[in-house]
């Protein structure tokens, strides 16, 4: 299904955010025909910049990020425009009018208009105001829609302050929460690999689960992000967001249908189960690092007190673990394991799901575990590990593997995860975004944690490209149990 007709207006057009991903993505969607030809993209910043100038850089970018060329390229051009106006003064907002109105008078977009927020965070409350003070939230004539960027509030409090702020000027079914991961089609397909299959649900649970750890691993530094990241740190920018919503895909009820309403109640329900963690929970089941100087394959690699843009005497974490528990029938008693950091050994998005062991041992004590695994990003598949009989003699078990790779189905028009959630925001299916009550949800598990960690969080060290402090080792060791170390999702058979 193709996108309403729409003007897509990009607050921040002359920011990193558009060009490494807005646009290719919405260059992406109209080469391959899931936009109409009545689109319009409206780029709105301070910068001193032009319909042609914007466009013209727009264009190289397409053509250094996305290798684009040709007769698409320029048509696709041909819908971009600019409009310089200070972003924070609600007076200068009178210059979008005229702009929306022949916009939409010339591709007939109906008033149709989707705001895209890709500004500081400091913007996120201040701009629906000013849209507001010159009419532009009212649904009167065409929907209007406002994506949101992350971060959603810096904590419990600034979220809350943001979505009342928001909430005055448009109603909750307007506004669409980006989380990129669930633009990811391999999320996607943890809750299809779940609710379609009755081979896994029947062992969903306590019963057969043993524990459950969440990788999202990046090889990365912080690259020129270090000012903003420095004010972050793994936990706001990874953790609290994109890896419990993928905590979330693992643990929730199986929705009565997909739609947006029933899949985020369950999102909400299973967020809202998170054990809240007390300073003694935190101080066993926690443990925070930061990445230092170190050698990889031959080169320096900088720490990240070293980085640009972070102070010299920074405790910010690059690194976190946590050992989290959900109160409710299905999964009492069963420990998640979630760890993110920067310069880690690889970048690895993965979900493995530990069985229970069998109850007596009949052929030898070490039979490997039954892991399901369930690899996000790179590499996207599903492994599924458990024991054979090693050949020869005797009766030893070998873990053996059963793998399936996202490639083999892969299909030219698959989208990335900013093309999908664009998509979905112009034809109005919220179902990918994060509503406001899993927001939430998300801010009261984490706060604590941020409380913690303010007040007498240690911060331990590990070398680039190392999997994190030992101590994090030391946190799932003691509960008898092994990070697993990622490398290729796919085992050589026996
Ligand atoms: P940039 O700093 O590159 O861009 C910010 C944009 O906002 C610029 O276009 C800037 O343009 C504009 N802007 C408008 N008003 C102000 C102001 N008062 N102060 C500063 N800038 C202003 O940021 P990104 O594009 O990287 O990120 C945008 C948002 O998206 C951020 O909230 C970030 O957290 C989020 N995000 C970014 C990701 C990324 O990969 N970059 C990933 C996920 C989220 P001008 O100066 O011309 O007004
Ligand atoms: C962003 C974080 O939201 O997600 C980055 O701000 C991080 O620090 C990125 O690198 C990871 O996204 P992905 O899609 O590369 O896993």
């Amino acid at each position: 299904m193709k996108a309403d007709n729409n003007c897509i207006v990009i607050f921040g057009a002359s920011g990193d955010l558009t060009y490494r991903k807005l646009i290719p993505a919405l260059y992406h969607l109209y080469k391959i025909g899931r936009l109409s030809e009545n689109f319009s993209v409206l780029g709105v910043a301070r910068s001193a910049l032009d319909d042609e100038s914007f466009r013209q850089k727009m264009h190289d970018t397409l053509i250094k990020l996305e290798n684009a060329s040709g007769e698409i390229l320029e048509k696709f051009c041909e819908h971009l425009y600019y409009q310089a106006i200070n972003t924070s003064d609600a007076v200068d907002y009178a210059k979008l009018l005229p702009r929306l109105d022949e916009l939409h008078d010339k591709y007939g977009t109906g008033g149709n208009t989707l705001y895209y927020l890709s500004t500081p965070p400091s913007l996120y409350g201040v701009i629906p105001e000013c849209l507001s003070a010159h009419g532009l939230t009212t649904e009167e004539f065409g929907w209007k829609r406002i994506i949101v960027e992350k971060p959603f509030g810096y904590d419990i409090e600034t979220a809350k302050a943001l979505d009342i702020q928001i909430h005055k000027y448009f109603e909750e079914h307007q506004i669409y929460r980006i989380d990129h991961y669930l633009g990811k089609e391999t999320v996607q397909n943890l809750l299809v690999l779940r609710f379609s299959n009755g081979l896994f649900e029947p062992l969903w649970n306590r019963n057969f689960i043993d524990y459950v750890e969440i990788t999202g691993a990046e090889s990365i530094g912080v690259e020129d992000r270090g000012g903003y990241y420095d004010g972050s740190g793994a936990m706001r920018d990874m953790f609290q967001n994109h890896l419990l919503q993928v905590l979330a895909m693992v643990a929730m009820e199986p929705p009565a249908i997909i739609n947006a309403d029933s899949m985020r109640d369950e999102v909400a329900k299973v967020l809202h189960c998170l054990h809240p963690l007390s300073n003694e929970d935190i101080k066993n089941n926690l443990v925070l690092g930061q990445y230092t100087a170190s050698e990889i394959d031959g080169e320096q690699v900088k720490g990240y007190l070293q980085e640009k843009g972070v102070p010299e005497d920074s405790t910010t974490e690059t690194y976190m673990a946590v050992r989290c528990q959900i109160d409710n029938w299905r999964w009492a008693g069963v420990p998640f394991y979630v760890r993110t950091g920067k310069r880690l050994p690889t970048r690895v998005t993965e979900v493995v799901i530990h069985f229970k062991t069998t109850p007596h041992p009949v052929f030898s004590q070490n039979a490997p575990d039954n892991k399901l695994i369930i690899r996000i990003q790179p590499d996207e598949g599903i492994s599924m590990r458990f024991g054979l009989k090693k050949p020869g003699a005797g009766f030893e078990a070998k873990e053996v593997s059963m793998d399936f790779r996202y490639a083999d189905l892969a299909s030219p028009s698959l989208l990335t995860a900013y093309e999908r959630l664009l998509l979905d925001a112009m034809k109005g299916d919220a179902t990918l975004f994060a509503r406001t009550d899993a927001v939430h949800a998300c801010w009261k598990f984490v706060q604590p944690i941020l409380d913690y960690k303010a007040e007498r969080g240690r911060i331990y060290e590990y070398e680039a490209g190392t999997w994190g402090p030992s101590e994090a080792d030391k946190l799932i060791a003691k509960h008898g149990k092994v990070w697993r170390k990622p490398s290729g999702l796919m085992k050589k058979k026996v």
